[in-house]
């Protein structure tokens, strides 16, 4: 038996099978240990492109690399041996056609072993995701708020006020579904619109700040884990990871500066009980 066929993981047809079922646990993950700790109560694990402001600091997803987007999958694959692992196209990587989003699919699927891709499906992407699915890639489509249209829309919006709007976004949600995607991230929408859609579309719908009316739910880690002192109004904080890591962090300072030994045992009687 191979090391390979050991793992049992959960698949996009799997995925897509929740439809209506029992909702889809997702987070998005970024590394290998945080992976490893988020494997166990995940059906999915989204290697975000949020990763270009989560982790790398920048104000926007723009900046994000197909490389960036690599080698973070390569580590979340190490550390999740359970969950579906989704990678993100980041901007620039999938718009120009379909033939260069299936390239650079077909280079981050052969490079991370992930086991589908997402990209941001305005209307406009229902040929590419059409192109990717009838050659085998599974997509995640993204709409409703789409982080890398920001800098063009203003900010980062709900979508769905207007009339106009509303109509776009269940646009973009048959479009997607219609082009093959196995499963929607709507973000940034209300929830008789996410109703609507979730109701509507024969895939399963994954919420971000788009209310518990979907088939799934997904957050960025480091927002729910309370890393940072501002998330989005939607985000529910389930720990205080900042104020929890500064009160070790001065400790450990403390423990220094009065040169109280910091290790957990001295390395005297480690010497000497394995000696
Ligand atoms: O990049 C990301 O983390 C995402 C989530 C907001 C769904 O696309």
């Amino acid at each position: 038996m191979s090391a390979q066929s050991k793992t049992r993981r959960i698949t996009a047809p799997e995925i897509r099978a929740r439809k209506g079922g029992e909702p889809v646990v997702c987070l998005t993950a970024y590394d290998a240990p945080m992976a490893r700790l988020l494997d166990p109560h995940c059906d999915l694990l989204l290697v975000g492109d949020s990763v270009g402001m989560v982790v790398h600091g920048l104000d926007s997803t723009i900046g994000v690399t197909l490389e960036m987007m690599i080698l973070h999958g390569q580590a979340v694959m190490r550390g999740a041996k359970r969950a579906l692992v989704a990678v993100d196209m980041p901007f620039g990587s999938y718009e120009r056609s379909p033939q260069q989003a299936f390239d650079n699919a077909a280079r981050i699927m052969s490079e991370t072993g992930c086991q589908a891709i997402k990209i941001e499906s305005g209307t406009y992407a229902a040929e590419t995701i059409d192109f990717m699915a009838q050659r085998s890639i599974p997509v995640i489509g993204h709409i409703g708020l789409r982080p890398q249209a920001a800098l063009a829309e203003g900010g980062f919006k709900a979508k769905g006020r207007t009339d106009v709007e509303r109509q776009r976004v269940i646009d973009e949600a048959a479009a997607t579904a219609d082009a093959g995607a196995f499963a929607i991230v709507i973000e940034g929408v209300a929830e008789d619109l996410a109703r609507e859609i979730t109701q509507t579309v024969s895939v399963p719908t994954i919420g971000i700040g788009a209310s518990a009316a979907c088939d799934g739910q997904i957050l960025v880690t480091p927002d729910m884990l309370g890393v940072f002192e501002w998330t989005p109004k939607f985000v529910k904080r389930y720990d205080n990871m900042a104020e929890r890591t500064d009160a070790a962090v001065a400790l450990y300072a403390q423990e220094v500066r009065n040169r109280s030994f910091p290790a957990g045992e001295q390395v005297y009687n480690l010497v000497r009980k394995d000696g």
